[in-house]
């Protein structure tokens, strides 16, 4: 698939997205400046990566789109949560997301942490109602692997390790290759992976097919999140509608400050060739697309 098509698919892919987005908490009862808050950051822009990679690995094994939908937006609040969160003055202390002054810049911290607090439980009960069209047990083993994922182990716990080797929250230096390697698959790899084998399992994809699909999309996330190191050093901040320049100037851990820009870039076409290689045993338009995905996770510009 070439990449003008790729672009259409992941385009179409957001629209569909943002509209459910748009409409889910219509019918909430809560506090209105926090419903405000969250549509806020929901709405702002981004490119719906795990959403889309969500649908079509369940599109890839048999499942309906619709049918998904629900659990796909489910991600994209977790990861809305984790931006609001990373950018928070504690964390980050970044003023640019998706190309509007960050949430607490807007409401506040108190509401921008509350805010997090309120996607990521939300997204739980986003999940759960895929249960009234799909069979509750894959449902139910979907949501366990997300929640293992993003949680202690996974997400959270990479964002942890993250600031433990950032300079400007305390570390006497940067971490190492091997620290950088577990940050990754953690704060970034983990969340990417459970939006591709949580399609699958909502399908109904057996074990085999699982197993390959989280080892692509592991693959995939490590890609992802160096070629977001080297677009930090490279690109300029209207392009990346976040602050360029943030990493250097907190003194992360990142790919570029341990090996440098063009070594880098070699790591993380060396990762999505590897993620590639795991898509052999599928065939499809759906896996046509995925391999396009994870070839533009490493050559985007954004
Ligand atoms: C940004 O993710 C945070 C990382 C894990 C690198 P994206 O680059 O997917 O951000 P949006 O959703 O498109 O704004
Ligand atoms: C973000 O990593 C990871 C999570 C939000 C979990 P970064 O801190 O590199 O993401 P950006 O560059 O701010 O989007
Ligand atoms: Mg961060
Ligand atoms: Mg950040
Ligand atoms: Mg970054």
């Amino acid at each position: 698939m070439n990449l003008e098509t790729m672009k259409k698919r992941l385009k179409a892919d957001a629209e569909e997205v943002e509209l459910f987005l748009a409409h889910c908490l219509d019918e909430v009862d809560m506090p209105e400046r926090l419903k405000e808050s969250m549509l806020y950051s929901l709405l702002a822009g981004g490119k719906r990566l795990r959403p889309a990679l969500c649908l079509a690995v369940a599109e890839m094994f048999g499942g309906r789109r619709e049918d998904v939908l629900p659990f796909a937006a489910g991600l994209e609040f977790i990861h809305t949560y984790s931006l609001v969160h990373d950018d928070l003055p504690a964390m980050d202390d970044d003023d640019l997301r998706r190309g509007k002054p960050t949430n607490h810049k807007v409401y506040g911290e108190a509401m921008a942490i509350l805010t997090g607090d309120a996607l990521l439980t939300e997204a739980f009960g986003l999940m759960a109602s895929c249960s009234t069209a799909l069979p509750a047990e894959r449902v139910v083993q979907a949501i366990a692997h997300a929640a293992f994922s993003v949680g202690a182990v996974g997400m959270v716990g990479g964002q942890v390790l993250d600031l433990a080797h950032t300079e400007a929250r305390g570390a006497a230096r940067k971490g190492s290759l091997d620290d950088l390697m577990e940050i990754h698959a953690r704060k970034t790899g983990a969340l990417i992976c459970t939006s591709c084998v949580c399609g699958a399992l909502l399908a109904g994809a057996s074990q085999n097919d699982s197993e390959a699909v989280a080892a692509w999309a592991g693959a995939l996330g490590s890609a992802f999140q160096i070629a977001d190191d080297i677009l930090d050093e490279v690109s300029d901040t209207a392009t990346l509608g976040k602050p360029a320049g943030s990493d250097a100037a907190q003194g992360k851990t990142t790919y570029p400050a341990l090996l440098g820009i063009e070594k880098s870039r070699e790591l993380a076409r060396q990762r999505a060739d590897e993620a590639i290689a795991a898509l052999a045993p599928f065939t499809g338009e759906h896996k046509d697309f995925l391999v396009a995905l994870t070839n533009y996770a490493v050559e985007r510009s954004f």
